[in-house]
């Protein structure tokens, strides 16, 4: 399952990635916003945030204007590795790497073609498992 946020700058391309997901038959949770009418992008990426950590959604699909705050949001909540990511090579190096389980993308950066295909690169790429790697990613998770 794959959860969904945005807010109102995102909300065009959150519909191309519905689009995408529906054509493809993967189950999805739009958790909002449901129109362009302006609202407050913490809301989203804290809400998908925490469908994510607490394992009722796989992994997560964020946008807002920039991808820049809804991320910041999302990379709050524990157990969170948001990978904002305008390019493919990222997408696929944040998979592998950081095993990041939400991807955010700016509406407002990167037109439908390109974002439809980071998407499709985030959700087909595994983590690498490379012990180097997790070591890594389980030093995130300590304090400060
Ligand atoms: C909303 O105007 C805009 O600030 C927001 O979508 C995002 O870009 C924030 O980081």
């Amino acid at each position: 399952m794959i959860a969904l946020g945005s807010d109102h700058g995102g909300f065009g391309l959150k519909q191309e990635v519905i689009r995408y997901l529906k054509e493809r038959n993967i189950p999805y949770q739009d958790m909002g916003c449901y129109s362009e009418e302006a609202c407050d992008y913490p809301v989203y990426g804290k809400k998908v945030a925490h469908a994510v950590a607490d394992g009722e959604c796989d992994k997560g699909i964020l946008i807002c204007g920039t991808g820049i705050g809804i991320s910041i949001a999302a990379n709050k909540v524990k157990g969170i590795r948001a990978a904002l990511c305008h390019d493919v090579f990222s997408a696929q190096a944040t998979r592998e790497h950081n095993d990041a389980n939400i991807l955010a993308m700016g509406a407002r950066v990167i037109g439908p073609g390109l974002a439809l295909k980071i998407v499709d690169t985030f959700l087909n790429t595994e983590f690498s498992g490379e012990e180097r790697h997790q070591n890594r990613i389980d030093q995130l998770e300590e304090e400060g």
